[in-house]
């Protein structure tokens, strides 16, 4: 039997490793979000890992307000402790009880600017303070590499699936679009930039828990749905699905949008070294069976 602690529970992703981990037997399941413990304390979060004396923790908690980040320093300094110090936290754990550690990162710690993709090993460069925390986090696993440390960094992009119970909960992009579309017939959407992969979380769930069983090589993986496209691509095949022929979407620049956090024109993550995750229509197909 090996004991997983999945932090962040709560959350989208969270909330399907969670679900995917307890279907199998020889997993002992242990979920908390920042009730149970907060990450970014460093005290409590040693002495609360020790105390359980994990095989496996898997870090799906983090801070994702992209535009609030910008809005002030103490915005920016909260997504630097739980995006970034934390991850360190929770490395420093899993040296000390011998324990592999998964955390997640974004697209968002590229640049933007390479439009064929990005694989694992590529230069890093973010646009905006958001990505600058989750680069912080991901040098706090690469800078301990050679210390022993049993880590996989999992960087993914535009997530979609199951909203998870909780009263936080975060909407994904298209039951938000679905949602409006009850009130308004007319969108507008970002089209030929901000291009990357949509992943569906039960779909990357799974793909975590391969990792570990098929006991893959430590170090960095790039997990999306197969097939990039912009907002105005998936929208439209959103309604396509849902059979919705009334509503007017309008193809615009990102700059029609007064947001405070520049996104990459090009984000794809290119994975290089495990087989890919089906196609994200298909996925979305599922979703709204
Ligand atoms: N969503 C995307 O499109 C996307 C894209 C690329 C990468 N990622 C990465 O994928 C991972 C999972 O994202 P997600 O969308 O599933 O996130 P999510 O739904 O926002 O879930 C994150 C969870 O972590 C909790 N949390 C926040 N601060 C915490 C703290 N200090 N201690 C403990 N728990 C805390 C949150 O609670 P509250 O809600 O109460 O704050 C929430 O339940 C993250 O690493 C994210 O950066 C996400």
């Amino acid at each position: 039997m090996f004991r997983v602690i999945i932090l962040g529970s709560n959350g989208n992703l969270g909330g399907q490793l969670f679900q995917v981990f307890c279907k199998e037997k020889e997993y002992e399941v242990i979920g908390w979000d920042k009730e149970d413990v907060d990450i970014g304390d460093k005290e409590l979060t040693l002495n609360k890992i020790k105390e359980v004396d994990p095989d496996i923790i898997i870090n799906a908690a983090a801070y994702n307000a992209v535009d609030k980040c910008e809005e002030s320093e103490q915005e920016f300094e909260k997504a630097k402790l739980i995006n970034g110090k934390a991850v360190g936290f929770l490395a420093d754990a899993a040296l000390e009880s011998n324990t592999i550690l998964i955390h997640f990162s974004s697209d968002y710690v590229f640049s933007g600017d390479k439009k064929e993709g990005y694989v694992e090993n590529d230069k890093t460069g973010p646009v905006n303070k958001y990505g600058k925390t989750k680069r912080m986090g991901e040098e706090e696993l690469i800078s301990r590499s050679g210390t022993g440390l049993k880590w996989y960094l999992v960087r993914t992009s535009k997530l979609f699936g199951p909203v998870s119970d909780s009263q936080q909960a975060k909407k994904n992009f298209f039951d938000k679009v679905l949602e409006l579309s009850e009130e308004r017939k007319e969108f507008k959407m970002v089209y030929n930039e901000e291009i990357s992969c949509f992943t569906y979380t039960p779909d990357l769930a799974d793909k975590v828990k391969e990792l570990i069983k098929d006991k893959k090589s430590y170090g960095i993986y790039h997990i999306t749905g197969s097939g990039a496209v912009s907002w105005y691509q998936a929208a439209r095949e959103l309604f396509k699905i849902k059979d919705n022929n009334e509503i007017n979407l309008n193809p615009v620049s990102s700059i029609n949008f007064n947001r405070q956090a520049k996104r990459p024109k090009y984000s794809i993550l290119i994975n290089t070294k495990l087989e890919p995750l089906r196609n994200w229509l298909e996925a979305l197909r599922e979703y709204y069976k």
